[in-house]
């Protein structure tokens, strides 16, 4: 239809996806046979229908036992280039991708597996697809500052790989402050960084101060919730931090989507931009879906623009690069 088209055709860049998230159960049952690990479902459509969550924490149960199935470097050349494929058929030019790498080195699978496999996907992707790609490595809040560092430490021989450091995983008593001095040293190695401050969590206002105030971060995963604060309002104005919003995913785990909320971020002249975070399983739906997604909620075309322009504005690219896209 007339609006699919319209969101089609806006080039985008996509901030916020975690590709462990865009496993789909077709990938996962080919890559359990590959790896000869037995599921307890043999179709798509029973592994689809297993999916039950309603908050983040029951979210994360899934999307952690999802990835048991990726075990070598092909696995995760895969994963990504599917990943790929898909966001450039709905108009990503550029994306900035997540991934975990404590997800698959806590259950044995070696850092440098992991970063080959997407690494190479990605170069693999530009050169048969032209969209461009770069890594974001996040620590897993619910482990601890030691182990988060010992990854950081394992990540600096692939530095030139990794763009930047985020935080995702559960919210709940794991405060941005646990990992100060992890993003502090970070910040000195020249990594760019990001962090999750999930939509309506536990101290949410507080969480976001730390990432403004102590943290220091470049950008707020989420972070919708600035808006019951007049001076975090202010003080993200001050530094033009910009803010990766996930409608659907805000569909699935949270009360809605917070199409209103990206209504009077944009109104109040922040940067909120539109993202899928884990579309495999948030119905399949990528990032062109989120737009028509926050259309159908009340978002007219030139606020589907300006979500599209803000993308680009706030991705972590050169400013000699960040005009080639659109
Ligand atoms: N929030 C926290 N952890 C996550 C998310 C998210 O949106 N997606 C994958 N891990
Ligand atoms: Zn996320």
């Amino acid at each position: 239809n007339e609006l699919a088209a319209f969101v089609q055709g806006l080039p985008k860049a996509e901030l916020h996806l975690h590709i462990e998230g865009t496993l789909e159960p077709e990938l996962k049952l080919e890559l359990a046979r590959r790896n000869g690990i037995s599921l307890p479902y043999s179709t798509p459509e029973e592994i689809r229908a297993a999916y039950s969550f309603h908050d983040l924490t029951s979210f994360l149960v899934g999307y952690y036992d999802g990835m048991n199935v990726m075990r070598g470097e092909e696995d995760f050349y895969d994963l990504a280039l599917a990943y790929l494929r898909k966001a450039s058929s709905q108009g990503v030019r550029y994306a900035e991708i997540f991934f975990d790498p404590q997800a698959h080195t806590s259950r044995g699978v070696p850092f440098p597996v992991v970063v080959r496999g997407l690494r190479r996907a990605l170069v693999d992707g530009r050169r048969l697809l032209g969209i461009r790609a770069e890594l974001i490595m996040c620590f897993l809040r619910d482990f601890s500052a030691e182990y988060a560092m010992a990854t950081l430490m394992e990540a600096l021989p692939f530095k030139d790989w990794i763009l930047g450091v985020g935080l995702d995983s559960d919210e709940r008593d794991n405060p941005p402050v646990k990992f100060a001095a992890v993003f502090a040293r970070a910040r000195a190695e020249g990594f760019f960084l990001t962090m999750h401050c999930d939509v309506d969590q536990q101290d949410t206002a507080e969480n976001l101060r730390q990432v403004l105030e102590v943290i220091g971060v470049d950008r707020i995963d989420h972070g919708v919730n600035v808006l019951e604060s007049p001076a975090l309002v202010s003080a993200v104005l001050e530094r033009g931090i910009g803010f990766t919003v996930c409608p659907v995913s805000n569909g699935f785990v949270t009360d809605g989507l917070k199409a209103l909320e990206v209504k009077r971020m944009l109104e109040l002249g922040l940067k909120p931009t539109l993202n899928s975070d884990d579309p495999a399983y948030f119905a399949g739906k990528y990032v062109a879906d989120n737009f028509v997604a926050v259309a159908e909620a009340g978002l007219s075309r030139s606020e589907l623009v300006q979500l599209a322009r803000n993308s680009f504005e706030i991705a972590w690219l050169p400013d000699s690069a960040r005009h080639t896209f659109v």
